[in-house]
C-alpha cells in the first residue's frame, strides 16, 4: 500500500497536482489562418505581394512604428537592421544574457561585441554597465527585449543620445510590448521581430524590421531583396530575404487576435505575480519600470540559498506534478562555445552566469484558465515546501 500523502511530491510517488500536463504553449493555425493561407495557394500569387505589405502596414501601426519591413526570420531581420546601421569594425555593446541570434549577427556584420550583463530581477540589459562598457570606438547597442519585457529604454536612450550611438532592439520576443505608454516600434532605430512557430505570433517562420526613417527603410528594402531598384538593376549589394505571401497571410490573419491574446497574457501574468511573491524559495520576474511586457516567456528564479536542490532537480519535480518548465537559456552567451575567443567577458558577466543556473519557465499562453494557473503556483509551492531548507 502506497503510503503518499498529497503533499509527497510526485516525483517520490505522490499525487501529482496535475492528471494531464498543463500545455506549455499554445501553437498552430486556426481555421481563419488556414483559410487565409488557402486564399493566397488558390490565387497563385505565392511572392511577396499585397498580403505582405498589408502585414507590414498593420503589424507597424500595432507596434507604434512608421514603417515595417517583412523578411524571411528574426535571424534576417537583424542581418538587415545592423546591416542598414553599422560598419564593420564597429563596436557594440550588447547583452551576454539572450538569444544567440542578436549577437551572432552582430559577428555577422563585422562588429566587434562587447557583453554586457543584465539586471536580475528584469533579465533585462543593465543600463548602468552599458554605460561602464562604452569605449570612444562604440558605435552601437543592441538589446533583446528579453522574455517580452521592454529593457528600460529611457536609460538606454540617454547613454545612446549621450554617446551618439544607435540603438537596436530585437523584439522577436516583443510582439506589442509597450514602454511608457506607447508600441516599442516608436522607440530607438530599428526593431526586429520573428515570427518563428512558437512566437506569441508565429507563422512557422518570418520576420520584420520596423524603423521611423524612410532613408533607412530604404537601404533595408534594397539589402533584402539584391539591392534592386529596378527589374535587374541592382544598385548596390543585397541577399534574398524577403518573406512570402503565404507567410504575410497568416501573419494578417493571426494579427487580428493578437492584442486579446496578449492582453491574456498580462492577466496570467498578473496572478503570477500575486501567487509566487507568497512563496518563499522561488522569484518571479520583475518587469522594467515604464513597460507593459507582451510575456513571451514567464521565467522565474530559484533561489539556491533557501532550497536544498539544483534547478534542473526543482524543474524536474515541478515536470512529474504535471507542469512542463525550459530553461531559457543554459548558458550565457559568454560561455558559448561559438563566442569562445570572446570567453574573457565572462567574469564581467556575473549576473548572467548566476541566471543560467537559476532560471526557469512556466506556461504561458492565452489559452490557460484562473484554474490551471492557480494549479501551476500550487504545485511551485508544492515543490518548493519539499525543498526548503
Ligand atoms: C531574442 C531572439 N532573437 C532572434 C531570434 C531569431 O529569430 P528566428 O528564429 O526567426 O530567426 C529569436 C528566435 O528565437 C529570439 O528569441
Amino acid at each position: 500500500m502506497s503510503t503518499a500523502t498529497s503533499e509527497t511530491l510526485a516525483i517520490n510517488g505522490g499525487t501529482p497536482t496535475f492528471e494531464q500536463p498543463v500545455p506549455f504553449m499554445a501553437v498552430g493555425l486556426t481555421k481563419k489562418d488556414i483559410a487565409a493561407a488557402n486564399e493566397v495557394l488558390e490565387s497563385g500569387m505565392l511572392r511577396a505581394a499585397s498580403k505582405c505589405a498589408a502585414f507590414e502596414e498593420k503589424f507597424a501601426e500595432a507596434s507604434d512604428a512608421q514603417i515595417g519591413l517583412t523578411c524571411a526570420n528574426g535571424t534576417c531581420a537583424l542581418q538587415l537592421a545592423y546591416g542598414a546601421l553599422l560598419e564593420p569594425g564597429d563596436e557594440v555593446i550588447t547583452p551576454a544574457w539572450t538569444y544567440i541570434a542578436t549577437v551572432s549577427m552582430l559577428v555577422a556584420a563585422g562588429a566587434k561585441v562587447v557583453f554586457c550583463d543584465c539586471l536580475e530581477d528584469s533579465y533585462q540589459a543593465d543600463p548602468k554597465d552599458i554605460e561602464k562598457k562604452i569605449t570612444d570606438r562604440t558605435k552601437a547597442i543592441a538589446v533583446t527585449h528579453l522574455y517580452g519585457i521592454p529593457v528600460d529604454i529611457d536609460a538606454i536612450q540617454a547613454i545612446a543620445d549621450k554617446h551618439g550611438l544607435k540603438v537596436i532592439y530585437d523584439s522577436a520576443q516583443a510582439h506589442l510590448a509597450e514602454y511608457n505608454g506607447k508600441g516599442i516600434g516608436a522607440y530607438g532605430d530599428a526593431c526586429t521581430y520573428s515570427f518563428y512557430a512558437t512566437k506569441n505570433l508565429g507563422t512557422g517562420e518570418g520576420g520584420m524590421v520596423t524603423v521611423n526613417d524612410e532613408s533607412l527603410a530604404k537601404t533595408i528594402g534594397l539589402l533584402r531583396s539584391h539591392g534592386e531598384t529596378d527589374k535587374y538593376l541592382h544598385e548596390s549589394i543585397g541577399f534574398n530575404y524577403r518573406m512570402n505571401d503565404i507567410t504575410g497571410a497568416i501573419g494578417l490573419s493571426k494579427l487580428e487576435t493578437l492584442k486579446d491574446e496578449t492582453d491574456r497574457r498580462r492577466a496570467v501574468a498578473d496572478l503570477y505575480a500575486q501567487r509566487i511573491d507568497a512563496i518563499d524559495g522561488v522569484e518571479r520576474p520583475v518587469p522594467t519600470k515604464g513597460s507593459n511586457p507582451a510575456w513571451h516567456l514567464y521565467t522565474c528564479r530559484v533561489d539556491l540559498d533557501a532550497l536544498s536542490c539544483s534547478r534542473d532537480e526543482f524543474c524536474a519535480a515541478l515536470n512529474k506534478e504535471g507542469v512542463p518548465t525550459a530553461v531559457h537559456y543554459p548558458k550565457p552567451l559568454t560561455m558559448q562555445p561559438a563566442f569562445k575567443d570572446l570567453a574573457a567577458q565572462e567574469s564581467g558577466t556575473p549576473v548572467s552566469v548566476k541566471l543560467s543556473s537559476t532560471v526557469f519557465c512556466i506556461p504561458i499562453h492565452q489559452n490557460l484558465t484562473d484554474e490551471q494557473v492557480n494549479g501551476v503556483c500550487d504545485a511551485i509551492a508544492k515543490v518548493t515546501d519539499a525543498y526548503r531548507k
